[in-house]
């Protein structure tokens, strides 16, 4: 990663391109589908954020613990702006066009520059779940984080017993790349996690035009 924003690269460079990782991370580009909008959060999303991340079926299969209050709902918003602010790995918001109510979150669970590799996260109201609008905000984060960011890999994992995020990785072009049993000690338990990945020769092979 280091090679790839030299300093000879960033007079190259198209305007459009990040100067580095950690201008990529703060500026976090507005990113446009058919039926939503990626964008920075801002502490006014908190409402929306809580009306979703109170509910425990949302909470379920991911690692943070469904919001008591919304003062949770802004403290997460807290962590977020300052990742914006310090050029860190974070989310995204997911606006729907339609409602202009912020949904859910999709983003970067960590960074890595020496590999080149993200690992990606999400979470969604229940009351937008199968409707294909993760598969729509995952595939347009993968063609951003390739295209823009530039990495070489992108990771996700699930809790074995979601297989709905299985099928959001998949259909977004992602392969299993195996099971990691008792991975991870969730609220008392061991847990089993698949681990998803797809690399850059991946994703060139799926959009080359031919
Ligand atoms: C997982 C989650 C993000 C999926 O988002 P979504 O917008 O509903 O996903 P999509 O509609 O794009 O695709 C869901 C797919 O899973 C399938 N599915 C749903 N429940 C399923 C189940 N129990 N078993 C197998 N497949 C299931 C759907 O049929 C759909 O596949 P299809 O399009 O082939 O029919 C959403 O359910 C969610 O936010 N859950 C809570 C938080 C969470 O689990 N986050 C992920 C942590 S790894």
């Amino acid at each position: 990663m280091a090679e790839r924003f030299s300093w000879l690269e960033s007079l190259l460079r198209p305007a459009s391109l990040p100067a580095s990782p950690e201008d990529f991370f703060a500026r976090l580009p507005v990113i446009d589908t058919p039926r939503l909008t990626l964008r920075r959060m801002r502490m006014q999303d908190a409402p929306d954020i809580y009306a979703y991340s109170k509910d425990p079926e949302v909470a379920r299969h991911v690692l943070w613990d469904a919001h008591a209050s919304i003062w949770d709902s802004r403290a997460y918003l807290r962590f977020i702006l300052r990742q914006y602010r310090s050029g860190q790995p974070s989310s995204w918001g997911i606006e729907e066009k339609g409602t202009g109510r912020l949904i859910g979150t999709i983003g970067y669970m960590w960074y890595s520059g020496e590999n080149s590799t993200v690992e990606l996260g999400y979470s969604l109201a229940r009351d937008r779940w199968n409707q294909g609008y993760m598969t729509e905000a995952l595939q347009a984060v993968l063609q951003e984080t390739f295209e823009v960011l530039h990495i070489n890999r992108a990771e996700a994992q699930h809790f074995t017993d979601n297989p709905a995020s299985g099928r959001v990785m998949l259909k977004c072009g992602m392969t299993l790349e195996g099971t990691l049993r008792q991975r991870i000690f969730h609220r008392g338990q061991f847990r089993d996690v698949s681990l998803w990945a797809i690399t850059r020769a991946d994703w060139e092979k799926q959009h080359r035009s031919t």
